[in-house]
């Protein structure tokens, strides 16, 4: 298991993206300094709203950073997945945030002073699009040299794309902040579908982390229930991918998954826009997963998260 990391993560919760930050908060080895939102599976509005939810509910202190509301080119978005996470990015429940509020700095300004302050420690954790990366890197292209590593849930180098045959859903929502993400000489991680697919959690599963009855666990089983029926309805799955919480299972033991180091690239136009496309290389600062222990990773965020919770 790797040591300690100083980890900045980067969200746009997202029914996922609540599991992920789950498990990283029970990761005894990963020191969450800040959560930077991003819009995507909702608007930012909602996102960062969810964020602070989440954190009050999960017992999670760490500062709250309110990212881009549009692409790095000032895109704007046409619309949310809302018939997989609900409007309001949570599967619709009630969320009612009691008093934590979002930081007066923005995401990308965070990105930048939370550099500076730890040069060469900060992993990022980045479950949604790339965009508030790519805007720190465009303001101050050095960033590049203070960043250890990033750590990304998105892309597909060996797989078929999960919104259109070639793209999955964190890079076509951005895929000029890959592009400029993955030129940027940062040390990357890729955790894409040719992993995340092959990992799947089931409701029992979802019910069997918390205390029955308990408040979390009432939270828990709503949410899960509506991505799994999302999952149901649409490919007829009893069990649902776990995409976020294998980049958090990634930064938390990469033992438990097959790497290859190479270059990635992501294409930005025609029919096969958002594409990451991976050649091979043993110098490349580039490493994609492609294989992952399933069994091992459910039972490390069983593990973590039931004793973190009892
Ligand atoms: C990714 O897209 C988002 O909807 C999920 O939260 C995850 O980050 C999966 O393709
Ligand atoms: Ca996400």
């Amino acid at each position: 298991m790797s040591g300690s990391r100083k980890v900045v993560l980067d969200t746009d919760p997202g029914i996922d993206d609540a599991m992920a930050l789950l498990y990283l908060h029970a990761c005894g080895n990963l020191e969450l300094l800040g959560i930077t939102t991003i819009l995507g599976n909702a608007s930012i509005e909602n996102c960062t709203n969810n964020a602070l939810f989440l954190c009050e509910q999960f017992g999670i202190t760490a500062p709250v950073y309110r990212g881009a509301d549009r692409g790095v080119t000032g895109e704007q978005p046409k619309d949310y997945p809302d018939f997989v996470h609900g409007i309001n990015g949570l599967a619709d429940i009630q969320v009612t945030v009691a008093g934590k509020s979002a930081e007066d700095q923005d995401a990308c300004t965070y990105l930048l002073e939370s550099s500076n302050a730890n040069p060469g420690e900060i992993t990022i954790i980045a479950v949604g699009r790339l965009t508030n990366i790519a805007m720190a890197l465009n303001k101050d292209p050095t960033f590049a040299n203070r960043v250890k590593e990033i750590i990304f849930m998105g892309g597909a180098a060996t797989c078929e794309g999960n919104v259109t045959a070639w793209a999955e859903a964190n890079i076509i929502g951005d895929p000029e902040a890959a592009s400029i993400v993955f030129n940027s000489n940062i040390p990357l991680v890729m955790v894409g579908l040719d992993v995340t697919l092959q990992t799947r959690m089931s409701q029992p599963f979802v019910n069997s982390l918390m205390p029955d009855l308990s408040p979390l666990q009432s939270l828990l089983r709503s949410i899960n229930s509506v991505y799994a029926s999302f999952y149901k309805t649409s490919q007829n799955r009893d069990e649902f991918p776990v995409h976020d919480s294998s980049a958090i299972a990634y930064a938390h033991n990469s033992d438990m998954f097959g790497t290859e180091h190479g270059r990635l690239s992501c294409i930005l136009d025609g029919e096969q826009r958002g594409r990451t496309v991976f050649v091979p290389s043993r110098s490349g600062n580039h490493q994609v997963c492609l294989s992952i222990d399933s069994t091992a990773m459910l039972n490390d965020y069983l593990n973590n998260v039931t004793s973190a919770y009892r």
